[in-house]
């Protein structure tokens, strides 16, 4: 198969979609830029980070499955790219049968926008394993489950990110809080919830896993994997990563297996991010995001090709014969508490004194309440000494709302 990639704005354009404009988005528009590619992004609200670097934009709820059909219908896009959970994931499905082309597969964004879709195929159709669960919808179910799983546990709402919603019940004086506490945190509001026994684990890490053409005959697809990132979460929500995570050649073994096949069950081609419980040589896949990962930022500084630049041409079906890492890195995210539409930053210089340090800022345009808003990155000579850069740097930076 030869690719061919056409003259944006004119009727040979390449059209990639975004469904979400995140900063994670916003990094594989800038790859996909690279190849002369016409990019559209559609997200809820204008002037989100992706929107600031695409050619066009349409500000549409993507879970309104009629709003969103009529903009894609409108673009004619090559590649849909879903950059968000939270779309109208049957919508992409008609559409894929109708024959658009979903990065990576339609069924996998409808898998993973809802907790049970994945948990299920990975547990139960796969058999790999996770923490014991359940699944409960209403308060007596509830309670019937936690006695089934056990204390310590983590409640979270099957339809949630970034730790909304989520919590852990480590005594039964947990128990109102938590289910309250999910009922709010859900994205469509009150909801199921999935109650997984705690995992106390050694460490965590995200094992991005990419999809691609086959480099000598770019035809089947082959599995290739970026060296292992760990991270810290704090509420569910990632604070700093870093790579290479040090791990046994057996957990890792056991960490690529379980990623090819769960990456092999969703199908398609672009980057995953897989992510992973590890204790001693013990791995239990936790879940998996069909696209970027936060986590993964770090790879803009510690990979030549980063995750957005490995997304961008699995999904144009470039050929990936290596992935170079050039040594121990770290991200540390800039969280901003507050309110302002008009935010500036300061000491973004101090952040960029030491060497081998890299700061992105986002340009979202609103803070309300805390929001990621950046990242630090860093190389050093271990991955202690970039973790330590990474914090140092950021918190020279300062927000002035
Ligand atoms: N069963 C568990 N046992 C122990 N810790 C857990 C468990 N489930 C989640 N955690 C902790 O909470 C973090 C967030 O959980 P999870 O990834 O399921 O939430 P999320 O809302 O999807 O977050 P994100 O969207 O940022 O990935 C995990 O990375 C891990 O640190
Ligand atoms: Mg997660």
């Amino acid at each position: 198969m030869t690719i061919t990639l056409g003259t944006p704005l004119s009727p040979t354009a390449t059209k990639v979609l975004f469904c979400g404009g995140g900063e994670l988005g916003k990094e594989v528009v800038i790859e996909l830029q690279r190849y002369g590619v016409e990019v559209i992004v559609v997200d809820r609200y204008p002037d989100s980070p992706a929107m600031q670097v695409a050619h066009r934009s349409h500000c549409v709820s993507m879970t309104d499955g009629v709003a969103l059909r009529t903009v894609i219908e409108l673009e004619k896009p090559d590649y849909i790219v879903p950059e968000i959970e939270a779309i109208a994931t049957d919508t992409l499905v008609e559409l894929e049968n109708e024959g658009f082309n979903v990065i990576p597969t339609a069924n996998a964004a409808k898998l993973t926008m809802n907790r049970e879709g994945i948990r299920r195929l990975v547990a139960e159709k796969l058999g790999i394993k996770t923490s014991p669960y359940q699944f409960a919808e209403t308060r007596e179910a509830f309670d019937a489950a936690i006695k089934e799983v056990g204390i310590p546990c983590v409640i979270k709402p099957i339809m949630s990110s970034s730790g909304k919603g989520q919590s852990t019940i480590q005594s039964e004086s947990d128990i109102d809080t938590a289910w309250d506490h999910a009922q709010q945190g859900g994205r469509t509001g009150a909801g199921k919830v999935i109650i997984e026994g705690f995992i106390d684990f050694d460490y965590e890490i995200t094992l991005l896993t990419v999809r691609h053409l086959n480099s000598s005959n770019n035809k089947e697809v082959e599995t290739s994997f970026c060296e292992p990132i760990g991270h810290l979460q704090v509420n569910g929500d990632y604070r700093q990563s870093w790579q290479p995570q040090n791990m046994s050649s057996s957990a890792l073994q056991k960490s690529r297996d379980i990623a090819t096949m769960v990456t092999k069950a969703l199908g398609g081609r672009g980057i995953f991010g897989v992510e992973l419980f590890i204790k001693g040589d013990d791995v239990i896949f936790s879940e998996v995001s069909p696209r970027p990962h936060d986590t993964g930022m770090v790879t803009m500084i510690s990979q030549d090709l980063s995750q957005f630049a490995l997304h961008a041409r699995a999904i144009l079906g470039l050929p990936i014969p290596n992935i170079y890492f050039h040594g121990p890195s770290a991200s540390s995210v800039l969280l901003v508490k507050g309110k302002s539409t008009q935010l500036s930053f300061q000491n973004i210089d101090k952040a960029l004194q030491q060497e081998n340090t890299q700061v992105r800022l986002f340009g979202k345009p609103e803070v309300a309440g805390e929001r990621r808003m950046g990242v630090v990155l860093a190389r050093g000579e271990t991955t202690k000494i970039a973790i330590n850069k990474a914090i140092q740097s950021s918190k020279s930076v300062t927000a002035v709302l």
